[in-house]
């Protein structure tokens, strides 16, 4: 059985999608959920399902390596990490002691739309084409090696409401898939 954290800032619905599963039960547990934001709504998905949370504050600390050393003892016999929504880059002090794989997902068609609302900067760009990528993870904002993508047609007249959905019900989808893939080798 793998053991995995997710790393996530936000409302958690990829948390969720990944945590709830059935098809990853038999792979993997998630044992921890590592969050930057005391308010964040993804706290209360992990209390609720018994996993165990370290929330911090950046500002708490004097540097990045002052929390990253405390997130790595906390993670060093994990056999991955899953970003989700993290909003805060992994050093490459971090990626080199872990050393296992760290993965993100990001609402964009990377190498395009780097960065924050990039379902906006898509959609302000009148992109036709829309989609989510999920790539391991390096020290550069949503660099690293690319594993899978997948993608919507924006339809006609469709809102920014309506694409930011389906870009997210394509994401819970995709997630879960790819990591099955992964934990199952
Ligand atoms: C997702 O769109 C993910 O791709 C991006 O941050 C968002 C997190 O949303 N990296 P949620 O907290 O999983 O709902």
């Amino acid at each position: 059985m793998k053991q995995v954290a997710i790393f996530a800032s936000g409302t958690g619905s990829n948390f969720e999608a990944i945590v709830d599963d059935v098809r990853l039960k038999d792979y993997m547990e998630v044992k921890l959920l590592v969050c930057d934001q005391a308010h964040a709504l993804v706290i209360d998905k992990a209390k609720k399902r018994n996993i165990e949370t370290f929330v911090f504050s950046a500002q708490n600390f004097k540097n990045k390596n002052e929390y990253e050393k405390i997130i790595l003892e906390k993670v060093k016999d994990f056999d991955f990490i899953f970003l989700a929504g993290y909003m805060r880059l992994i050093s490459s002090e971090f990626l080199n002691t872990f050393k296992k794989p760290i993965l993100n997902i990001h609402p964009s068609l990377l190498p395009k739309y780097k960065g924050k609302d990039a379902i906006l900067q898509a959609y302000n760009q009148n992109e036709q084409i829309i989609g989510v990528t999920i790539h391991y993870v390096n020290e550069e904002m949503d660099g690293g090696e690319i594993i899978a993508s997948d993608s919507i047609k924006v339809e006609e007249n469709e809102s920014l409401a309506s694409v930011t959905k389906r870009i997210h019900q394509l994401e819970h989808q995709l997630y879960p898939k790819i990591i099955l893939e992964l934990v199952r080798k």
